[in-house]
């Protein structure tokens, strides 16, 4: 099965080409199971377009997808004519929300046009942004001499060595914890109450003057400062609910720089590694009690800031302590990214699990 897959959610406009192998690789941790194989996938960033504003402008937003979809697709397409069955698409994976709706929009309207267009006898699978995360685990490198990418092994299977799982989903917009018992069976156990981690990141990386986006700013900062520097609050930490809460902690450092205004640009790296260091405890220590509670197999890390190298550290670290797997995907797959789009639309396509292709700027996972 050939796969193209399209992402329009936010600042960034992803095409992908992704096929379904029928043999699995060998020598992979998740063996036995359907494996897909990456083709290709161009991935054209708005950051410089958003920067100067410090976050991303819809509008701007919605006119860059507009412009970069059809350059992608030709540049996608050109490949696709180079390998084997000709020009055949059988999925065209879009993502159908969360996210901004003008953009999503410009996807959806695009894979209809393709479709209509270029491959009649292909199905659109209106795909969910927040299950491309929830997936991009299934995301593991390997050697494969065949192919020039990266080949992936994915299970719509219950994998009983793996479940159940507990998922921390961490974004510019979700912060939720998940309690998996398959890929198929899942139920949130918490989510924020207001800012997302990834959020908080990026505003209190503007209140330093950082450019946008803010998390890789705050983490390069991080890696010099001193951690117990400022006393910043763990937002929830001791609530029983596996519920977070981030803006209470933006606003702390908030007050701090108002407080210290004249020395805090001596002390950034402080500032950044003090926020940085709440941010992870609270994550960490609610992802772990729900490992233990919930006696999972696994901790499962994704979403753009699973990037961040220490939250990554915290969580394998954790898990090793309790004889748990720690699966997360490359960072290049955490960002948004097709791929992901692809392994999400192919699961709900397999599921027959079909959403409306229309916007749906809320789109609960
Ligand atoms: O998943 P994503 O690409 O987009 C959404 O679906 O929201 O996540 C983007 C978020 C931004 O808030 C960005 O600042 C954050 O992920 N992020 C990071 C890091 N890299 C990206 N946060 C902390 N540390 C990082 N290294
Ligand atoms: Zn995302």
């Amino acid at each position: 099965m050939r796969i193209l897959s399209i992402e329009t959610s936010c600042d960034e406009t992803a095409i992908a080409l992704v096929e379904t192998s029928a043999e699995p690789p060998r020598g992979e941790a998740l063996r036995g199971l359907p494996s897909f194989s990456i083709k290709k996938q161009i991935i054209a960033s708005q950051i410089e377009t958003h920067r100067p504003w410090g976050g991303v402008v819809p509008n701007l937003a919605k006119r860059e997808h507009q412009e970069n979809l059809p350059k992608l697709l030709v540049k996608i397409l050109r490949d696709l004519l180079q390998v084997q069955s000709r020009g055949r698409i059988d999925l065209i994976a879009v993502t159908v929300g969360p996210g901004l709706e003008p953009c999503l929009w410009q996807g959806i309207e695009f894979a209809k046009k393709i479709q209509k267009e270029n491959f009649p006898k292909a199905k659109i699978v209106p795909t969910n942004h927040l299950h491309g995360h929830m997936y991009s685990f299934l995301l593991t490198q390997h050697k494969n001499n065949q192919l020039p990418n990266y080949s992936i092994t994915t299970s719509y299977h219950k994998l009983p060595n793996y479940f159940p799982a507990i998922q921390l989903l961490v974004s510019g917009g979700h912060t939720i914890l998940l309690l998996m018992e398959s890929l198929a069976k899942y139920r949130k156990l918490g989510e924020t109450r207001d800012d997302a981690a990834g959020e908080a990141y990026d505003k209190v990386a503007r209140m330093l003057n950082l450019p946008y986006p803010g998390g890789p700013e705050i983490e390069k900062l991080a890696k010099t400062g001193n951690s117990n520097a400022i006393p910043f609050p763990r937002p929830m930490l001791h609530d029983k609910s596996y519920d977070f809460s981030f803006s209470g902690l933006k606003t702390a450092v908030l007050y701090y720089l108002k407080n210290t205004a004249a020395s805090h640009k001596t002390n950034l790296n402080d500032i950044a590694t003090s926020f940085q260091e709440a941010t992870l405890e609270v994550l960490t220590a609610k992802t772990l009690r729900a490992t233990k509670e919930y006696g999972a197999k696994s901790i499962i890390l994704s979403g753009g800031v699973a990037a961040n190298s220490a939250l990554r550290r915290s969580l394998q670290n954790e898990s090793k302590k309790i004889g748990a797997n720690f699966l997360s995907a490359d960072k290049k797959f955490q960002g948004d990214n097709a791929v992901m789009i692809a392994v999400a639309g192919y699961i709900t396509y397999q599921r027959k699990k079909t959403l409306p292709l229309k916007a749906n700027g809320t789109l609960d996972i």
